[in-house]
Order: structure tokens, then C-alpha cells, then sequence
């Protein structure tokens, strides 16, 4: 006879409450615990009867499992890892570009279906959830985990993150292989103070509900299964110990049905780091009571969590509410039934895959934005006859980024080792170029100095490679040390002596393209200024050398644009488009408060011509829709496309709003001399601005319209509008 939680014909809802009617105290609060792979899961499970287990990968994953399965319940595992672009922890997986990169595509297909395969591969090797999408915007770029984030702006990060949400999910879970997502991290962590990460921030309910909570509304909305509880404080109370936030907002205001996971110890970090708790178990007590559900890396808790419901300090319904989150979620992906264990056959065939490789290769090729091509110096031309190619990112595996292979083996070492990992499939641009030109053109390599110690460089080698060649291409920007958590920046210059080296290469006076592959935005005036051409790569993933040498000879025509801005000087911090107007003089002594390159931009080999902002009605009523089009043709020589961006202003308000906000955006694809109208509808809710008593209103009166080509003032047309 077997129980109704095991039996698969059952809803969720009986199988959750039978299972639940089953549990001893200690068993609901070890389902509530998630141990880092570092421990002897084994043991944990047995006698701590843990619910989930993070960052282990290959085999053990199975082993543990099968453990789960021995036990009095048999309550499978739900394991856990940072997959968050691609699943880059795995050797043979295929790792895409990082989410920034992606970002600069707009594509939500794209993100879609990267997501789609990622989740694939995750199943196949035993794991269940990604930690994934980072939702948090990059305010300061400063901060260590730019590279994580979709860029600056909340509705793309929100449309982005809801897209990449339904591709790790499918549909409603029930695909053979989908995998849980989770929406990260709640709330304003990329505001914490100078940057610093997990720092305090200061953010107030009004614009927590202006800026940082709406990608999290949208990835809520698009059925994200799971979010992760920030580590930093926002005024004074961590996010794990806010049930404002966790409890009223996520779980009542948004009817949140899935689980709330902390970050990292958290609960240890509130009595060891915040002093919140004057105990583990004081702030075990207190993350409960907030409303967190699974606790990451906190093996404390076990002691800590029995001692507290049997001392009264927590309620056990609390406790009965985390558990029937997590073993819904558990149910739901049929863990109970199918077990999901490692499938090798499928493994062998799909991990890694040519077909998935293909997609990593188009999401690189989206992912590069074009900073600057003088006198059309790009696409390069099969009449060359020897490129130089140098800079220290120009051969180096380290290009796909943080959270993946090493990247995170050891975070206090100064440098990363990949040697455990098979760097083999990893394209360089040394490499992708190579490919590309065969015999027919000569590839020179000189890496001319190293990213990080000023000290190492052949910078005179460069030079001779550079005087011998037709053009130089330099690949410039920053490494994995350079990003990621506890990797804040205090300036945001080319590192060792990779500016020398350009400067030198320069006055060759031969071309001078700068390919940079970073993490982040740098402050690069003088490459600005100099170079002949800039091809933006961010961190392209393993098939970023194809893309990037494919570009440089015009396969590809680029079509990505920035998510973020990028500063001249670290001290103009933050320069994000969408400020909140009044600074007077707008502007620093030394320096006016442009960007060197805003948010929006990204050039092509074609171009594109704006004409024809056309409203329908330009005076409406709220619950109405704004139609109107705009016509962009394609005025150059070749076949492209083109990211056409709307913008809004509302005009005067009852709070101060930013000068102008995204509000949606189109893609389109033009052959040279042909013209396509662009029609949009937007929802005159959308205009809601937050007001001084924290709710959303759309408050009567003009509005401005902007659409163009990217965020600054000169590439936009604008028409104004009413709203009554
Ligand atoms: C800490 C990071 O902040 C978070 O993004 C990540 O998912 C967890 N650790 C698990 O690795």
C-alpha cells in the first residue's frame, strides 16, 4: 500500500499535506536546510534529513540522491547551481556569453532559448535549479558583480529576466526538462554603497517600488518558482530579516506561490557581519519570521531551528509554511516520480553539443556592441595580408568570465586556476581568427603584456609584430579577478600595462582596432579618442572568438546595443541614463556628466535613419493605449538590424521622475534602401509613476515621447502627449 504523497495520481495539494502530516519537527526543518557541496552531504541527509544541496556536480549528485532515497520519507533532494550563463561549472558544457553580454542583444528569444538549453543541460546531469536570473541593476559599476546583472535599466532587466525565467521553466515545469529558476537578489543590491558589495543601501520604499522591484514583478509574473533574499541591508534591516519585503510584498501584495531561498549565510552574516542577532539561533528565529523558507549554507540552523520552535520563538505553522513551499515545488518537477537522475546516454548526446555550441555562437555575435568604426576601418577585408594581433585577452580561456569552470574553486587566490578543466573548446579571438583566415592571411600573435602586474610586458615585441603588419588588433579589458563578489574597483582604468601598450601600438600608425572583453564597463577616454574601431565583446563565452573574428571581416553585421553606460572617470559614478533631474550646473568641475558611451548605443556597418514619429491620438484617457510608429530606414550598403528604443519623460509631477525612462523597444531587420514602419502600443498604465504614498498612479497631464536609436538626446525623435 503505498501513501497518497506517493502516489503520482494525487494533486499536489494532497500529496504536499500528506507528506507534510508525516514529518517530525526535525525533518520539516532540515527540508528547509541547503548545504554547500563542500560537506559530507551523505551524513546531513541521514541524520539532518536536509531538503537541498548546492555546487555539487558530476556523479555525486546521483550518490546523494540515491541517499535521499534510502531515508524513512524518501524526500528527494532538490540540488541547486549558479548555471548563470550556461552551465558553466560543468566541464564539456556549453557556456554562453555573460548575462551583461547577452543583455546588449535585446533579444528575449535569444535569452529565451539560451536559457532553454542551459536548463537542459542541468537536467541531464542530475541538478534541478539555477540560480538564475540576477535581476539586481548595475547603479555603480564599481561593484564586483556588474557582469552578473542585465545592465542599468528595470524594464529591460525585467522583460530579459522573464524571458531567460520561461526558458529554465518551460511550461509551468512540467517539461522533461525544465529546471527551477530563481529570481535574485531581492532587492537594490546593486545600490549598496560605493559600490561595495553587500554594503548597506539606502533605498526607500518609493523607489524600491520605482526601480528595484519591478524586474522581480515581471520574472514573479512570467511563474519564477524561487527567489533568493539579498545579502546587504537596505536601511538598517538585511533582506533576510525584512517581512516587509519578504512576507507583505513578495508573498501577499504578489501572491508569490514558490519559495524564498537566502543567499549565502545569510542567517550567520546577520549575527556575524550585520549585528542584528546576537546569535546564529536569535537570527534563525528572525529569518523564519521574515518569511525566508530554504536556508543557504547554514548547517546551524538544524540546532538551532528545533530549539527555537520547541522554545516558542518560532511558530511551527511558520515552519509547515516554508516546508509546503518547497515540497510543492518538489512535486511539481516530479522529483518524487521520475527522480531525475543523471541520464549519461542523453548527457553524451546533448552536453556540449554542436547544436548548442551554434547557439552560444549567435548569442556572442548579439552580444557585441560597436563602440566606433572611423572611416568604415571595419569590416576588415580579405585583401589584407598579416594582422597583428596582441593584448593580453586576446589568447586567454579567462574570456568566458565569472561562475564558470575554476572561477570559483577559490575566491582568496589572486589568480584562477582552469587547469582541472578542458580549455580546449574555449575560441580566443587568437583562435577564432585563425580559423577564420586559414592560410590566406597571416595571424601574428604577441600578447604584449599581462592583465594585471604593470611589470610584465614586451610591449617593444608588439611593436615589431605591429610594424610588420597591416593592422593591429588589440584585445584589451579585464579578467576574473577583476569581477565578482568581493572584486569591488576603485577604478575602473585598463589594469597593468595594457594602456602603455596601446599607446604604443598606436604610434606605429598602423589601424588600430581595440576588441575589449570585460566584465564591466571601463573608463577608456583615450581608446576612444584613438582607436580606429572598438568592438565591445564583454565576456562572449566559448564561442566568442568565432564571433568576434567574424565581425571584424563582416560575416556578421553587429547589431547589439548597450545596457549600461560607461563613464570617462570612475569619479562621474553613477552615470546610468535615467537619472532624477535637478543637479545644479549639471556638471563635475573638471568634467561635464556625459557618458563616454550611454546606454542605447551600439553603431553597424549600415546605417539607419529615423523620420515619421506619428502618434495616433495624442490625447488620452487613462485605461487607453498609445499607438503610434515610427519609419527607420536603412540608408547605408548593407543588410542589418537595428534596436529602435522608446523612451518616456512625464513632464511634471508630484515627485521628481527620471528625465526620461525605456518603455519598450523593437528589433528590425532592414535590407539596404528599405524602410519599415515600426508600430507600438503602450498602455497608458505604464506611465505610472510611484507617488509619495507608495502606490502606483498615472497622474493627468504631458508626457513626452522619445524614439530612436539609442538613449542620447541627439539620436531621438520627440513628440509630446496628454493624458487626462
Ligand atoms: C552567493 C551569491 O551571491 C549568489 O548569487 C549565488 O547564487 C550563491 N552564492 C550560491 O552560489
Amino acid at each position: 500500500m503505498i501513501a497518497p504523497y506517493q502516489d503520482a495520481s494525487q494533486s499536489i495539494e494532497v500529496r504536499t499535506q500528506d507528506l507534510l502530516g508525516r514529518m517530525t519537527l526535525e525533518e520539516k526543518i532540515g527540508q528547509m536546510i541547503q548545504i554547500d557541496g563542500n560537506e559530507d552531504g551523505e551524513i546531513w541527509i541521514r541524520e539532518k534529513h536536509i531538503g537541498s544541496i548546492l555546487h555539487v556536480t558530476g556523479d555525486e549528485a546521483e550518490r546523494l540522491q540515491r541517499v535521499a532515497a534510502e531515508t524513512r520519507l524518501g524526500i528527494p533532494l532538490l540540488c541547486g547551481i549558479d548555471a548563470v550563463h550556461g552551465h558553466a561549472f560543468h566541464d564539456g558544457a556549453t557556456v554562453f556569453p555573460s548575462q551583461l553580454g547577452m543583455a546588449s542583444s535585446w533579444n528575449e528569444m535569444l535569452l529565451e532559448k539560451v536559457a532553454e538549453v542551459t536548463a537542459k543541460e542541468v537536467i541531464l546531469t542530475g541538478l534541478h535549479w539555477t540560480f538564475s536570473p540576477v535581476l539586481c541593476l548595475a547603479r555603480d559599476i564599481r561593484w564586483g558583480r556588474v557582469d552578473e546583472t542585465f545592465g542599468e535599466d528595470p524594464y529591460l532587466s525585467g522583460r530579459l529576466g522573464a524571458a531567460m525565467v520561461r526558458g529554465y521553466q518551460g511550461r509551468d515545469l512540467v517539461e522533461p526538462y525544465s529546471i527551477l529558476a530563481c529570481a535574485k537578489h531581492f532587492v537594490a543590491y546593486g545600490e549598496t554603497q560605493g559600490g561595495r558589495d553587500s554594503a548597506e543601501s539606502d533605498v526607500t520604499e518609493r523607489k524600491l517600488r520605482s526601480v528595484f522591484l519591478p524586474p522581480f514583478k515581471a520574472a514573479i509574473d512570467a511563474g519564477c518558482a524561487t527567489v533568493m533574499a539579498a545579502y546587504h541591508a537596505n536601511d538598517g534591516v538585511p533582506c533576510s530579516a525584512n517581512s516587509w519585503l519578504l512576507r507583505e510584498v513578495l508573498k501577499e501584495e504578489w501572491s508569490f506561490p514558490g519559495f524564498i531561498v537566502t543567499d549565502w549565510m545569510n542567517i550567520q552574516h546577520m549575527y556575524q557581519l550585520q549585528k542584528v542577532a546576537s546569535s546564529i539561533k536569535e537570527a534563525s528565529a528572525i529569518a523564519v519570521v521574515a518569511g525566508n523558507d530554504m536556508m543557504m549554507s547554514t548547517k546551524e540552523f538544524f540546532d538551532c531551528g528545533v530549539q527555537c520552535v520547541q522554545e516558542g520563538r518560532i511558530d511551527e505553522q511558520l515552519i509547515n509554511e516554508a516546508c509546503t513551499r518547497i515540497l510543492r515545488l518538489k512535486f511539481k518537477l516530479g522529483l518524487f516520480d521520475q527522480k531525475r537522475f543523471i541520464d549519461r546516454e542523453q548527457a553524451k548526446l546533448y552536453i556540449g553539443c554542436d547544436s548548442h555550441k551554434k547557439l552560444a555562437y549567435q548569442a556572442a555575435l548579439e552580444s557585441i556592441v560597436l563602440l566606433k568604426n572611423d572611416h568604415e576601418v571595419l569590416p576588415l577585408t580579405r585583401q589584407i595580408r598579416k594582422i597583428a594581433v596582441i593584448g593580453p585577452g586576446a589568447d586567454d580561456p579567462e574570456q568566458i568570465g565569472d561562475w564558470s569552470f575554476g572561477s570559483r574553486s577559490n575566491p582568496e587566490l589572486p589568480t584562477i586556476s582552469y587547469h582541472e578543466y578542458n580549455v580546449e573548446p574555449i575560441i580566443t579571438v587568437l583562435k577564432g581568427l585563425q580559423n577564420l583566415v586559414g592560410s590566406e592571411i597571416e595571424v601574428v600573435y604577441e600578447k604584449g603584456c599581462d592583465m594585471i602586474d604593470p611589470e610584465a610586458h614586451n610591449i617593444p615585441g608588439a611593436v615589431k609584430v605591429a610594424q610588420d603588419s597591416d593592422i593591429v588588433i588589440a584585445v584589451v579589458g579585464d579578467t576574473v579577478v577583476l569581477n565578482g563578489e568581493t572584486r569591488d574597483r576603485m577604478n575602473l582604468d585598463l589594469t597593468g600595462s595594457q594602456l602603455e601598450l596601446l599607446k604604443a601600438v598606436k604610434a606605429t600608425g598602423k589601424p588600430l582596432v581595440v576588441v575589449l572583453i570585460n566584465g564591466k564597463p571601463l573608463t577608456i577616454p583615450w581608446v576612444k579618442v584613438n582607436a580606429d574601431a572598438i568592438l565591445e565583446a564583454w565576456n562572449p563565452g566559448m564561442e566568442g572568438g568565432h564571433a568576434i573574428a567574424d565581425i571584424l571581416f563582416g560575416e556578421f553585421n553587429p547589431c547589439g546595443k548597450l545596457t549600461i553606460s560607461f563613464p570617462r572617470h570612475v569619479g562621474q559614478q553613477p552615470v546610468y541614463y535615467n537619472q532624477m533631474p535637478g543637479w545644479h550646473g549639471s556638471s563635475y568641475v573638471e568634467m561635464n556628466a556625459e557618458p563616454l558611451f550611454s546606454f542605447g548605443f551600439g553603431l553597424s556597418y549600415t546605417k539607419f535613419a529615423y523620420s515619421n514619429l506619428t502618434l495616433l491620438k495624442s490625447e488620452l484617457n487613462q485605461g487607453e493605449t498609445l499607438s503610434f510608429s515610427v519609419a527607420i530606414t536603412n540608408i547605408g550598403g548593407r543588410r542589418g538590424a537595428e534596436i529602435c528604443q522608446v523612451y518616456v519623460n512625464d513632464v511634471y509631477t508630484s515627485v521628481t521622475t527620471p528625465v526620461k525612462e525605456l518603455k519598450g523597444y523593437s528589433r528590425v531587420e532592414l535590407d539596404p534602401g528599405e524602410r519599415k514602419w515600426v508600430n507600438f502600443e503602450l498602455p497608458v498604465s505604464e506611465l505610472a509613476l510611484v507617488n509619495r504614498q507608495c502606490r502606483r498612479v498615472v497622474e493627468p497631464g504631458e508626457f513626452e515621447l522619445m524614439v530612436g536609436c539609442s538613449s542620447r538626446d541627439e539620436d531621438l525623435l520627440k513628440v509630446k502627449f496628454q493624458v487626462s
